[in-house]
């Protein structure tokens, strides 16, 4: 019988092929919360994808020469191969591409222009033609375009907008009636005194100077701006607005949306206000979470840090990472990323306490009982707490995870783990196996061991779904009946006489010393591939320069341009960079000084049939007469003569 359902997303990634742990974050986070839904009973519908449209995407795919799809449809592959990786137990990933988004984004936004909640009017802002982007005052870097430097010029354009201004009260008004509709709490106070207090303006939500985006319904010269487009996947991943019936009236309004703390803006005071204009109700909670920073920065300027999740879950696995994320960083919170602490924390907590007492206890029941777990019968002093810390643990964790807090739900699991290795110094087995009248007694802390660990594994399952099933193996119980969720409040389960199996070391100690002088060479490695490859892009990639001001086809037929045939060619005696070319123009011979000296030696040039500007002025260039020029492709340092295969003399037009 389901309890009932459960709507949990993370924000839709920006699709770029290298996501750092960072990133991972909100993903783990949201996995852990469906996974522990899903085992408690709920009917989950947990949802991911990627935000896909945008200048910056079309800016990206044009200069690889590729279609935006084309290069999106590649780069999200790798985002979803990461997650398969990570074992990300998404029921839906959404691209803003896909047709049904694009189909239903169009439809709210034409409902919020019918309604009078969109209009059109005029967006004004500083505009940097070549990088075709608007800019704000304060984002000018020296009074210039921030991207690439050259001067903006103030302009007005057409644009719709969205009329934020107007849900400003009720807005003030939510926070104050129902704050637990953010969190954590600190968040409220951010929005309500930073930004909604002090008025909101509508806001502008087309764009006209790109076209990478789901065209706006009644005017197709404006493409929908970004943030209608990302926030209503929410909402049309369940099939809004066409289809109300099915998934979106099972699953909306959704019980929490998780995001990172520099979106929670985004994601309360425009997601709310589009909701209100829509007359649907708004999500349950919003949850900013913190950002896991690097000491001196953000995590994309790593050095020495290795924060590539597939690297660290090739040495690692894939549970000891997801532990880390959640129990290292209090959920709320910002929080630093070494690899030292990562590392600690895995031999702490996962190789010590859960690894040693898993096979401490198989290797006793192995060497005590050949492997089969026996009837408790005579007690010991310990076994009461034992019990009680063991079967409390779940209510604990249901607690801490109804407040998203993932640190503290782990913390209440993990206090069973240390009870339970703490149980076996009290009771020391190995001096009970030395007397025969204490048989009972060793039994009995056997089976509450290996029962202890049944509960444990059972526990531990949203989180660490492999070292459960590992456990399971090691126990010789399959997954079922005996390890769901409901079992975690019950001691007594395991069957006696089950017999028990050593498998590998749940997670191999790490040599932290050795281990941190691999990372820090494999960061070595990787940043001179990066910087080799950053090199690579920008010796392939042509600099977007400006064009020239616009000439008439009367201006162009002024240069008489010709095929020439080098004869000779030498250096120039008193210039290194200049070569003198004696070129052949049909029956005319000509010196043209050409400044190509560090590209061509003069013996490749003879025989070569290049563009000459015939009708240039002649000057003296370093004390040589220059008739003319020749004609070039220069890419930077790169530089190519222009060339045509067809006798000296022939005119090019
Ligand atoms: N596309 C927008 C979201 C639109 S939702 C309608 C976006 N994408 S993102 O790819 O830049 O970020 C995705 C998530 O990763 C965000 O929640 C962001 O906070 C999170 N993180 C990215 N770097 C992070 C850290 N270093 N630490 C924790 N989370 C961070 O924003």
């Amino acid at each position: 019988m389901s309890k009932g359902t459960y709507y949990v997303t993370t924000p839709i990634y920006y699709p770029s092929s290298k996501l750092h742990i960072g990133h991972t974050y909100t993903t783990v986070a949201a996995d852990a919360i469906a996974r522990y839904k899903r085992v408690t009973g709920y009917d989950v519908m947990f949802l991911t994808g990627t935000d896909e449209h945008g200048q910056k995407i079309q800016n990206v795919a044009e200069g690889k020469g590729l279609h935006p799809k084309a290069f999106l449809d590649e780069v999200v592959g790798e985002i979803k191969k990461l997650w398969e990786t990570m074992e990300i137990s998404y029921d839906h990933f959404i691209r803003t591409t896909d047709d049904e988004h694009e189909r239903r984004v169009s439809q709210i936004f034409k409902h919020l222009y019918d309604k009078g909640d969109i209009y059109k009017g005029e967006y004004e802002g500083l505009y940097c033609t070549p990088c075709e982007s608007f800019w704000t005052e304060s984002q000018l870097k020296d009074g210039n375009c921030p991207d690439c430097g050259r001067p903006v010029q103030s302009t007005k354009e057409e644009a719709y907008f969205f009329k934020l201004s107007k849900y400003q009260d009720r807005l003030l008004e939510l926070f104050e009636s129902n704050p637990e509709i953010l969190e954590p709490k600190s968040r409220i106070n951010e929005m309500v005194n930073n930004f909604i207090k002090p008025g909101l303006e509508d806001l502008c939500v087309s764009r006209s100077t790109f076209n990478w985006g789901i065209p706006v319904p009644m005017d197709n010269d404006h493409v929908i701006y970004v943030w209608i487009d990302a926030l209503s996947n929410y909402i049309t991943a369940l099939g809004y607005p066409e289809e109300t019936e099915g998934n979106f009236a099972k699953f909306w309004p959704a019980d929490v949306h998780l995001v990172g703390k520099e979106i929670v803006r985004f994601h309360t005071i425009i997601w709310f206000s589009i909701l209100m204009a829509l007359e649907i109700p708004l999500p349950k909670k919003v949850f900013g979470h913190g950002w896991i920073l690097l000491e001196g920065g953000k995590m994309s300027k790593s050095v020495g840090n290795i924060v590539d999740p597939v690297v660290l879950i090739e040495r690692y696995g894939v549970d000891a990472l997801k532990y880390f994320l959640l129990r290292e960083y209090t959920f709320g919170q910002d929080g630093l990323f070494t690899n030292e602490v990562l590392l600690n924390r895995i031999n702490a907590d996962l190789a010590n306490d859960l690894g040693n007492l898993v096979s401490r206890t198989i290797s006793m029941v192995e060497k005590y009982r050949e492997g089969i777990v026996p009837s408790a019968s005579d007690a010991t002093d310990f076994d009461v707490d034992l019990k009680l810390v063991a079967t409390s643990a779940s209510n604990l964790v249901d607690k801490k995870l109804d407040n998203l807090d993932f640190s503290g739900a782990l913390e209440e699991i993990w206090k069973v783990v240390r009870r339970t290795n703490k149980y076996i110094d009290e009771t020391m087995p190995w001096a009970l196996a030395k007397e025969e009248v204490l048989a009972g007694k060793l039994d009995t802390v056997l089976y509450n061991l290996v029962e202890s660990i049944r509960l444990i594994s059972a526990l531990i399952q949203p989180f660490l779904i492999h070292t459960s099933r590992k456990i399971w193996e090691q126990l010789g119980i399959k997954e079922g009946e005996l390890t769901v969720w409901d079992t975690t409040y019950q001691f007594g389960l395991y069957p006696v006489g089950t017999k028990v199996q050593k498998g590998e070391a749940l997670f191999p100690r790490i040599d932290v010393k050795l281990e941190l002088e691999a990372l820090e060479e494999l960061s070595r490695q990787a940043k001179e591939t990066a910087a080799g490859a950053s090199k690579e892009a920008e010796a392939v990639e042509a600099p977007s320069i400006p064009l020239k001001p616009e000439i008439t086809i009367d201006d162009f037929a002024k240069v008489d341009l010709r095929v020439a045939k080098v004869i000779a060619a030498k250096p120039h005696p008193d210039a290194n960079k200049l070569l003198i070319l004696t070129l052949k123009v049909g029956n005319e011979e000509r010196q043209v000084v050409s400044g190509i000296a560090k590209n061509y030696k003069p013996e490749e040039l003879v025989g070569m049939d290049v563009i000459v500007v015939a009708n240039l002025k002649p000057v003296k260039l370093r004390g040589e007469l220059s008739q003319g020029m020749i004609l070039a492709a220069t890419s930077g340092e790169k530089l190519t003569l222009v060339t045509a295969d067809i006798e000296d003399g022939s005119t090019v037009s």
